[in-house]
């Protein structure tokens, strides 16, 4: 029998645990022409705000060792357009929509969500409260447990589907602000968005990016995100996606074992789009190589020293 990758996040059923990354496939158009989005546990959409954005000019993104860094800026169609024009083609998919929204005041992110919450197609929203590409990215919300708490909430109160807090590295403690969320009702988090970081051109002594800073992402970041989704997976109880550096199969599996219950694939998107297939095959064959009836059974089962 084919290994169950079926996955049950807040009520929400999952094909399998695999999921695109926010801001690295934009609304799935392009990535519908490499395979079936049917294929995907569910498609994650760049984040939404209330009004257009153009984002960063260029360049606003630049290479690293095993990774790169990005700028965008938050660029986006805004909701209104996103409605009308994005969701036609996602309403035809089969595959679970997760849109996630970003705002610069907590009004905004609560007038996003107002307008997403009549879009049944929706199943839940994803609250960026993590961006630290822009000065009014929302990482203030995520860096303060009372705010995040309270945006959490807020966002709760008008969205009626279940609602994932994507939680930033560039804080403290994660597992304070895990906490917060999770007061604020959060139903479930995404773990990590990500990491601040620069680059300088020495020929020219200026930032290899207009917006002088931006985040750090790829395999450079594995670590840092498996050890966060395993300290919030001990300290909490809500359900975890794990993001960070994901290139093949075995780096999920990581994810999982730390205490993962899904995963999302963000920069290995740009270099093989077609990843997300690839890894359902590859996770069935280790599941089978270590005689596990499901991918359930891994979650959370690191053998700690
Ligand atoms: C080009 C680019 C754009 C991104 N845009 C967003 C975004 O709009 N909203 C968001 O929450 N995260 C955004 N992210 C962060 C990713 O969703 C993900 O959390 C991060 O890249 C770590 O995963 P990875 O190492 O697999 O890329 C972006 C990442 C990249 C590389």
């Amino acid at each position: 029998m084919s290994p169950d990758l079926r996955v049950n996040i807040a009520g929400v059923e999952f094909e399998n645990p695999i999921m695109t990354a926010s801001g690295c496939c934009g609304y799935g158009e392009e990535l519908a022409t490499v395979f079936p989005l049917a294929k995907l546990g569910a498609l994650v959409t760049k984040s939404i705000t209330l009004n257009p954005r153009l984002g960063h000019p260029p360049p606003r993104t630049a290479e690293t060792a095993s990774g790169m860094l990005n700028a965008i800026g938050l660029a986006n169609v805004g909701v209104d357009r996103f409605i009308t024009e994005k969701i036609p083609f996602l309403e035809k998919q089969k595959t679970k929509i997760i849109v996630n929204v970003a705002g610069a005041r907590l009004a905004e992110y609560v007038e996003v969500c107002r307008r997403l919450a009549d879009v049944e197609r929706v199943d839940m929203v994803e609250v960026n409260i993590s961006c630290p590409n822009v000065d009014e990215g929302g990482m203030e919300f995520g860096s303060d447990p009372t705010l995040t708490e309270k945006s959490i909430a807020a966002v709760k109160s008008v969205f009626p589907r279940p609602v994932i807090a994507k939680l930033s590295p560039n804080v403290t403690s994660i597992t304070e602000i895990a906490m917060a969320a999770q007061q604020g009702g959060a139903d479930a988090f995404s773990v990590i968005n990500s990491l601040v970081g620069t680059t300088i051109d020495v020929d020219t002594w200026q930032p290899r990016l207009t917006n002088n800073k931006g985040g750090l992402t790829g395999p450079a970041i594995k670590p840092v995100a498996l050890a966060m989704v395993n300290a919030v997976y001990e300290k909490c109880r809500l359900p975890i996606i794990g993001i960070g550096g994901i290139a093949c199969a075995s780096d999920a599996v990581e994810f999982f074992l730390c205490g993962a219950t899904a995963i999302q694939i963000g920069t290995s998107l740009f270099v093989e789009p077609d990843l997300p297939v690839k890894m359902i095959r590859g996770l069935k064959e280790y599941l089978k190589k270590k005689k596990q009836g499901s991918i359930r059974d891994l979650i959370g089962k690191v053998r700690k020293y």
